[in-house]
């Protein structure tokens, strides 16, 4: 098993319908944007995107990456792929510079990476979800300290 940066031609077969969309949307739209895939035997067996998100009020020189989407083959789940996407992302994420990351995922998942509730860094999301449920790890130390703003996602999230 191989891990891949994608191209715009990279067909994500295991994604449903509505996230190879947001995916496809993502690629034209997102800079910079952090796409990685799961190779075993030319298949794709799972991937994971990362795109910028902003912060309310605007902050200068806040750059931090949106988790999402992210998926693994359903009978290749639970041995380690999703795992190594997660770090693997993260390093190519401190590799820009990026200070921080947020997600919205499985609130027993993350934390095993890093992430803790975001509400505890003074960050509320966008969408109606429940605190735990709302994650951020700093790329940087104490890279959130002081900070309290409300974190949006791409435009394209937002589209059918
Ligand atoms: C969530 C997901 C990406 C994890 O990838 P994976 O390759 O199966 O995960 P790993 O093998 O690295 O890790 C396995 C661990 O994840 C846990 N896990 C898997 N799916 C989970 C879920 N839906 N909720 C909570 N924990 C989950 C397993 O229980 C296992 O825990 P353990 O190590 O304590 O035994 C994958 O299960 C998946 O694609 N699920 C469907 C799509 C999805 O939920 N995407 C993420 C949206 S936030």
């Amino acid at each position: 098993m191989t891990l891949l940066r994608c191209d715009g031609s990279t067909n994500l077969h295991l994604c449903q319908p509505d996230e190879a969309a947001l995916v496809d949307r993502l690629r034209a739209a997102a800079k910079p944007q952090i796409s990685l895939v799961a190779v075993e035997n030319d298949q794709i067996i799972g991937h994971i995107f990362f795109s910028p998100v902003s912060i309310e009020p605007e902050l200068s020189g806040f750059f931090a990456m949106g988790l999402a989407p992210m998926a693994v083959l359903p009978e290749r789940q639970n041995q380690g792929i999703g795992s190594m996407l997660v770090l693997d992302g993260l390093e190519e994420c401190r590799r820009i510079g990026v200070d921080a990351v947020v997600l919205v995922g499985h609130a027993t998942y993350y934390p095993r990476f890093g992430f803790v509730p975001a509400i505890q860094k003074g960050l509320t999301c966008e969408y109606p979800v429940p605190d735990d449920v709302f994650m951020v790890i700093e790329l940087k130390p104490d890279a959130l300290s002081g900070l309290h703003g409300l974190i949006k996602y791409c435009p394209e999230f937002n589209e059918e």
